[in-house]
């Protein structure tokens, strides 16, 4: 299998950026195809940190890099990061970076649609806790289809057409929400004056890429969030908007299915969320604290705390099914690292009842209580690891009834942010 797809198996904030970053090595060419500036990725090379939210990891080491047309995307978010990675060095030219003609975008009305409805959501379970970046209104645009897309940049008049298709829709809405109604002539001086710096990069990007792909081109696919934060498999309605499933690598990019190749899921030694929602295993107690201070569990962009809880076997291995995972990488193994003993989720308990996976309801997400299986920690340190036999007997266990309980193998071990501290068990690009 030549190409590889990288997927959150959890909810996200799993490390996926180092890994996309170490693999990207041996791509060719990386592309994002889901999601927008809602997602953090972050890059340690060298000690120097980069912090991405849009830009596919790809560009860090000046691999073609597509923004795919299943990205929402937020032009004057594109601009700003592509020259904050600029001024730390790395130069983002339209030979490096690639963005979808037919990619939705992001507007000004769409974060504040997102903060508006946010504070406005007082009823108990209506806050969905989300990024503020307006990822899901613009979403609800696409699908409304009434977007206005990369490609409608090339052309003022087009422009116009959409703005005005936009505020039959907006303008009731915002003045349900106490917003001012769209000043089209301003919108349309924004997107004017923003145009010539998104349309060098434009092109039809699933043409570069079947182009690629017919040459015997690596392609690495870059997911952003989690599987359990999926419009569709996801703790709905505490989910993003889009698909973040494997699936989607093709959907969002414009190739067929067999072009995604290998599924890497990146899963973490344990389970963390940020936002609302349903998480049975998430701890209250000093191994939480643990796990968020040591873990340093804290949102790349956002800023805010993510919740910690207990590795929960049952929601990965329903990843595993869900995304077709072949291999995973686990990371942040090292957090573990001090603590006595460790629990593992195995199944549920919901209303008296067992369940092998994760019910769609909602109620039954709530109420669902783990049932726990505890294995002995270890007390040696693995940070900066770079075989399996550095590791300690108990951390050997450890990885192993993981792989047994999700039915899937660990492909690659990550012992700390550099991007060096991996272990390679088996090299995704070899399938
Ligand atoms: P949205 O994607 O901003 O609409 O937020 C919807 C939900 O997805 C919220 O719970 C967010 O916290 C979560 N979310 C979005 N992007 C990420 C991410 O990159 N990591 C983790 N959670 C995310």
């Amino acid at each position: 299998m030549a190409n590889v797809a990288v997927v959150g198996a959890q909810w996200g904030d799993e490390g996926k950026g180092k890994i996309v970053d170490w693999l990207s090595n041996r791509a060719d060419m990386v592309v994002r195809f889901q999601g927008g500036h809602n997602a953090g990725h972050t890059l340690v090379v060298d000690g120097k940190v980069y912090k991405l939210a849009l830009l596919p990891s790809g560009v860090v080491q000046g691999k073609p890099s597509i923004i795919g047309n299943g990205v929402v995307v937020d032009p004057w978010h594109l601009v700003g990061e592509i020259e904050k990675i600029e001024a730390q060095g790395i130069a983002i030219s339209p030979d490096v970076l690639m963005v979808s003609d037919n990619a939705c975008l992001i507007l000004p009305i769409h974060p504040a649609l997102d903060v508006a409805r946010e504070a406005a959501a007082s009823a108990p379970g209506s806050r969905i806790g989300t990024t503020g970046r307006g990822i899901g209104p613009a979403y609800e645009d696409k699908v409304g289809r009434r977007a206005i897309r990369v490609c409608d940049l090339a052309s003022e008049e087009d422009l116009k057409v959409k703005i005005d298709r936009l505020r039959a829709h907006h303008d009731p809405l915002r003045a349900g929400l106490g917003l001012e109604p769209i000043d089209p002539e301003a919108l349309l001086a924004q997107l004017m004056d923003i145009a010539p710096k998104i349309l060098p990069y434009v092109q039809p990007t699933w043409r570069v890429l079947d182009q690629a792909i017919r040459a015997g081109k690596r392609v690495l696919f870059e997911g952003a969030q989690g599987a359990f934060l999926d419009v569709d498999h996801g703790t709905y309605p505490y989910v993003t908007s889009s698909n973040t499933v494997a699936g989607q690598a093709a959907a969002g990019s414009g190739i067929g299915p067999r072009g995604v190749g290998y599924v890497l899921g990146i899963v973490k030694a344990y389970t963390t969320r940020v936002g609302e929602g349903p998480f049975a295993c998430e701890l209250f107690d000093e191994v939480g604290t643990h796990l968020s201070t040591v873990g340093r569990e804290v949102g790349v962009n956002t800023g805010r705390s993510r919740r910690c809880g207990w590795f929960d076997a049952v929601l990965v291995r329903q990843s595993v099914a869900i995304n077709g995972i072949d291999g995973i990488a686990l990371t942040k193994l090292d957090v573990l690292d001090g603590l006595k003993e460790l629990k593992i989720c195995v199944g549920y308990r919901i209303d008296g009842e067992t369940f092998d996976y994760l019910p769609s309801s909602l109620r039954a997400q709530a109420a669902a209580e783990p049932i726990y299986e505890t294995i002995e920690g270890w007390s040696e340190s693995t940070q900066g690891a770079r075989s399996f036999k550095d590791l300690p007997a108990n951390a050997v266990k450890y990885v192993r009834r993981v792989e047994e309980l999700i039915g899937a193998p660990v492909a690659l071990l990550s012992t700390s942010p550099e991007r060096d501290d991996t272990i390679l068990m088996r090299d995704p690009f070899q399938g």
